[in-house]
């Protein structure tokens, strides 16, 4: 058992170096013979670390519980605000490409307006989920008139009358075809839905996509 005095004895012999000019490096705080280093953390770094807590008492309910938004809803915002600006420089445009139609498949506010149409134009043989009733289901991989953008545009703008497909270019005009062919391409492609038709066409997708797509 070494007593208090013996340990800042010890202490000050530990701490003294050779020309026993340095101050004690333990504390002179020992229990059961084991001492105590004395070596507290540097002003600056306890000052950084209350700091954080300072600021983490801020942070936390502004942004997580309050008004303050988050680094991804900023995100999200942005990339929807950006996404709706190229959709409307793409419908202006009057261009149509494959990357203009992706452009519009990717906006919300097109697809939005696309599904109206849909609703009120084509679910009647299409289905509602687009499953497909006298019209070919179009959530399928199964495509009869080929399954890229610029080919299901072409349908819906001039339609294959002899086969009951009204042309819809001239009584919609131009952009609600873009509209339409944005939400075909963006809520109803690839959903699968199990319609009453069997699959018609040819499958796309996979590695025939590929192939199509690297053709182009
Ligand atoms: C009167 C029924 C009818 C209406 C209404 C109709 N369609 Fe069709 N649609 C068809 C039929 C039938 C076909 C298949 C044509 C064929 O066999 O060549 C078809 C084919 C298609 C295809 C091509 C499918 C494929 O496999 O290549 C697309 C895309 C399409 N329709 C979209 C639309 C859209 C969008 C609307 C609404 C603006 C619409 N259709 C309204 C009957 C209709």
């Amino acid at each position: 058992m070494i007593t208090e005095d013996q340990a800042k004895e010890q202490a000050a012999q530990a701490g003294a170096g050779p020309a026993g000019a340095e101050p004690p490096l333990v504390s002179g705080h020992a229990y059961d013979g084991i001492q105590e280093y004395d070596n507290p953390l540097p002003g600056w770094w306890v000052w950084t670390f209350v700091v954080t807590i300072v600021f983490s008492a801020l942070y936390l309910p502004y942004y997580h519980l309050g008004e303050g938004q988050l680094v991804a809803d900023e995100y999200a915002q942005d990339l929807a605000l950006h996404q709706e600006l190229e959709a409307k420089r793409a419908l202006e445009s009057g261009e149509v490409s494959e990357q203009v139609l992706a452009a519009l498949a990717a906006d919300a506010g097109t697809v939005a307006k696309g599904a109206a149409m849909f609703q009120t134009n084509c679910a009647l043989c299409h289905g509602a989920g687009g499953e497909g009733k006298i019209g070919p289901n179009l959530t399928d991989g199964f495509w009869i008139h080929g399954g890229t953008l610029l080919d299901i545009h072409r349908v819906i703008e001039k339609g294959v009358p002899e086969k009951g497909m009204v042309p819809w270019g001239p009584q919609l005009g131009a952009e609600a075809v873009k509209q339409l062919t944005a939400f075909v391409a963006g809520e109803l492609m690839g959903k699968d839905r199990p319609g009453p038709l069997g699959p018609q066409g040819d499958p796309v997708g996979g590695a025939a996509a590929g192939v199509e797509r690297a053709g182009q």
